[in-house]
């Protein structure tokens, strides 16, 4: 008797772990150069905490990641999304819409919005949008931040520990 053919084990996306933090750096140096660390959306991230972090995983391996950062908008509570990265051989497979989902449904659950500085190409198609009302405490693009959540954003960005 011959074995079926055994099917290659689907990727997995799962909560971040501790042991997962050296993956996620060389994966997000990998994917944006050490340019990021000049970014507006960086400095926010060192000072805000992580609300919850998404890798995906192929046979234990990190080769997707985003995060989720508290921050307020305004007065409103909100999260901040980013970085996300996919492995440069593991792209256009729909693993960055994995992972988006999985901070839309994090969002969702605890009845907040999403803020991101990234590209509307990419982020159209999960429900952002410019959020033109939004100021950050640094340049950033206006046409790169985007809100996806109840209502219309408005005020000065900052990071809540
Ligand atoms: C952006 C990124 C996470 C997407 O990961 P992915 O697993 O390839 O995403 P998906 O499979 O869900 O989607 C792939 C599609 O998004 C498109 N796409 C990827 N980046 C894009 C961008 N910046 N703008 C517009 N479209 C983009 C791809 O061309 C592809 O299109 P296709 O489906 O028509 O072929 C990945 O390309 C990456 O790590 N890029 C480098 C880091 C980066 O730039 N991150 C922030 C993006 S603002």
């Amino acid at each position: 008797m011959f074995d079926a053919p055994s099917k290659p084990a689907p990727v997995r996306i799962e909560a971040e772990t501790p042991a997962d933090a050296a993956a996620v750096e060389a994966l997000v140096l990998a994917a944006f150069g050490p340019g990021r660390f000049a970014k507006t959306a960086e400095r926010l991230r060192e000072r805000a905490g992580v609300a919850a972090a998404f890798v995906a995983r192929d046979e234990g391996q990190v080769i997707g990641s985003v995060r989720l950062w508290r921050i307020t908008v305004g007065e409103t509570a909100a999260l901040f999304l980013g970085p996300i990265a996919v492995a440069s051989d593991s792209r256009k497979a729909g693993l960055g819409a994995d992972l988006v989902q999985a901070c839309v449904d994090h969002a969702a659950a605890a009845r907040m919005g999403i803020l991101l500085v990234g590209d509307m190409g990419y982020f159209e198609r999960f429900g952002f949008s410019v959020a033109s009302d939004v100021r950050l405490s640094g340049p950033a693009d206006p046409a790169r931040v985007l809100w996806r959540g109840e209502g219309e954003p408005a005020g000065l960005v900052q990071a809540v520990r």
